[in-house]
């Protein structure tokens, strides 16, 4: 049968996009399907890992992964991963979380009138950022949707988070990204990177998963 190098080792993937509520019927949310994560969700699954998924809402049958937990926004997805992010030896983000959320979350369904309305949001906690500062850290893999200099910023929030590797995609174009069945990414660590040219999310998962496989083990 195929190795098992991540036997024993727990990972706590984060995927899709997350809601954010205005009202008790609209949200504000984002493009992620949930493809990207679920299929490295499954690939680490396939290399060993005990994996938890916590996944915001998607139209995706439940992955044959370790625990799934289904949450909605930004905060409920937040306190999901902190709850079990210290048992962990290796932390995935492929959610689309929502940077900002309504300051007010309406208590009943908003009315129409004929005036502008102005929407006022408050920044959502990093938890990329948050899990990647604690100490001792997991091993963190984030990251990084962009739509111009995609290595450039890649790089960039790289070392500004301080993670052991990203994996940059371009988002927005023609190819790849958001709510579809292939991608094309850049997987960039410290003193390194590999490019993963146009193929099917579960194929670059699988790379995926290779790659931060080396890079965990180098770390060790
Ligand atoms: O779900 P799919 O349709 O398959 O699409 C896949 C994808 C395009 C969503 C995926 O490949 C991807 O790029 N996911 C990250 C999207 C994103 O929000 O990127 P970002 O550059 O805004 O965020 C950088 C990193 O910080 C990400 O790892 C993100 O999970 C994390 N983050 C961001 C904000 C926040 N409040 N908390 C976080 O953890």
């Amino acid at each position: 049968s195929a190795p098992r190098p991540l036997t024993g080792a727990q990972v706590l993937v984060t995927a899709g996009p997350t809601r954010e509520a205005l009202d008790p019927v609209r949200f504000i949310g984002n493009r992620s399907s949930g493809k990207m994560g679920y299929a490295l969700a499954q690939a680490l699954t396939e290399l060993g890992a005990q994996v938890i998924l916590v996944s915001g809402p998607t139209a995706l049958p439940a992955p044959s992964v370790a625990h799934l937990i289904e949450v909605e926004s930004a905060a409920e997805m937040h306190a999901a991963v902190m709850a079990r992010i210290a048992d962990c030896a290796i932390f995935v983000a492929a959610a689309a979380v929502a940077d900002y959320r309504p300051k007010q979350q309406a208590p009943h369904k908003l009315k129409k009138h004929p005036d502008t309305i102005n929407l006022q949001l408050v920044p959502n906690p990093d938890i990329l950022a948050e899990v990647a500062a604690r100490t001792p850290a997991p091993f963190t893999l984030g990251f990084a949707a962009e739509t111009e200099a995609l290595e450039t910023n890649a790089r960039a929030k790289l070392e500004r988070k301080g993670l052991d590797m990203i994996a940059a995609n371009l988002v927005g174009g023609e190819q790849g990204g958001f709510d579809r069945d292939d991608n094309a990414l850049l997987i960039l660590w410290r003193d390194g990177q590999r490019e993963l040219p146009l193929m099917s999310k579960q194929l670059a998962a699988r790379e995926i998963a290779c790659i931060l496989t080396e890079r965990y083990g180098a770390s060790a």
